[in-house]
């Protein structure tokens, strides 16, 4: 029976090609940073109050102008196509079931305006599903720009720029497995360029990216920028500094610099850093609702997933991955009434302890 996150994935793996079940699964390096986002969640504890009479949770959220009906949102995945055959339509088609945000991979299989399409009216009173649209800025400007109009076009409603990909990291499980590519008849939508003839580009790392490009994106969308993989609080106080109105806490799930530490454990000072002035999402081994509520209670607005989606993708298409985000709504709700709170808003760090406290 699928009750958990982990039993999706143990499912997963009896389904999946053993080589995608590692392309999911693995990161980069000794896979250091990979262990240590899901450990440093089981390590904190909560402290739950009592009598606290909240008959009932309020569960949703508004993220810079973005309503979801849960604070678990759909973290950046590429390839889905590699699971089922209907690739991102099947997963967006759950989250907007779910009320919640996809963010769309610039990597997609699939492209933002089909997406966009298949979930049209499936938002909430029958608006459009929340999607969000990911992107890794391109040293091609003008395709840069290209792609940020197709996803405005599309109704994305906020840009997460992945910012700790200068160069790609060494995943050494897929080099081992010689998966290098995506297999035929499979390309990455946003990457076919019509003023090439519709040539697909390869996504370019580009370690000449820095704070000059973040600014030319201002300048050239009004739509909401997160930045996602700004892990050192310096980079966050700069991130408030060049007009960024959010972060995805992030390691990128321990795929690019490995033995950085895990996200709930970088939370306290990022949100200092930041110190209230732009939201935080966090991403990195959520697993349980009661780890959404210690990230919530950290200071994140909202928290991201990555792999499990890829599992019950993998596990059951669109149904799996409702399946997922229901269980996962259940188990925060239930975290939730168990610590005593009225809902996702007002939680504070007291809720959570570290093994050793006080600190000596
Ligand atoms: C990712 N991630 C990712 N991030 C991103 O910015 N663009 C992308 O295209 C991808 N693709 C991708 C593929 C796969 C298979 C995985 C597992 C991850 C990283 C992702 O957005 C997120 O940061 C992590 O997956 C979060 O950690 P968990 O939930 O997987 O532990």
């Amino acid at each position: 029976m699928l009750m958990t996150v982990q039993d999706f994935e143990t499912t997963a793996r009896t389904r999946l090609d053993p080589v995608y079940a590692d392309f999911i699964a693995g990161g980069a390096g000794d896979e250091i940073t990979v262990r240590a986002n899901e450990e440093a969640f089981r390590r904190l504890r909560l402290l739950p109050r009592v009598l606290r009479g909240n008959a009932e949770r309020a569960l949703d959220i508004t993220v810079l102008g973005s309503r979801a009906r849960t604070p678990i949102l759909l973290s950046p995945t590429a390839f889905h196509k590699l699971l089922v055959e209907e690739g991102e339509l099947a997963t967006a088609r759950a989250a907007a079931a779910a009320g919640t945000i996809m963010i769309v991979s610039m990597a997609s299989t699939v492209a933002v305006e089909d997406i966009a399409e298949a979930t049209r009216g499936a938002g909430e009173g029958g608006d459009p599903a929340p999607l969000w649209f990911q992107l890794y800025l391109q040293p091609d400007l003008e395709f840069t720009r290209s792609l940020v109009r197709r996803a405005t076009d599309a109704g994305c409603t906020a840009l997460v720029v992945t910012v700790d990909s200068p160069v790609r990291g060494a995943h050494e499980r897929d080099l081992r497995n010689g998966f290098l590519d995506l297999p035929d008849g499979l390309r990455c939508e946003h990457m076919v360029d019509p003023c090439e003839g519709g040539r697909v580009r390869p996504i370019a790392m580009s370690p000449e990216i820095s704070w000059t490009h973040i600014d030319w994106l201002r300048g050239i969308t009004s739509l909401p920028i997160l930045l996602k993989g700004a892990v050192h609080p310096e980079d966050a106080r700069l991130a408030v500094r060049h007009g960024v109105d959010g972060l995805l806490l992030s390691n990128h799930g321990g795929r690019q610099l490995d033995t950085v530490p895990a996200t709930i454990e970088l939370l306290p000072e990022i949100h200092a850093a930041v110190a209230g002035r732009i939201p935080i999402v966090l991403d990195g081994g959520v697993r349980r609702g009661t780890d959404v509520v210690k990230a919530l209670a950290l200071g994140a607005s909202a928290v991201g997933i990555g792999r499990p989606v890829m599992w019950a993708l993998a596990e059951g298409g669109e149904k799996g991955v409702r399946r997922l985000l229901e269980l996962l709504r259940e188990e925060l709700d239930q975290a939730l009434a168990l610590c005593g709170a009225s809902g996702v808003q007002g939680l504070t760090p007291d809720l959570v302890r570290a093994p050793a406290w006080p600190p000596a």
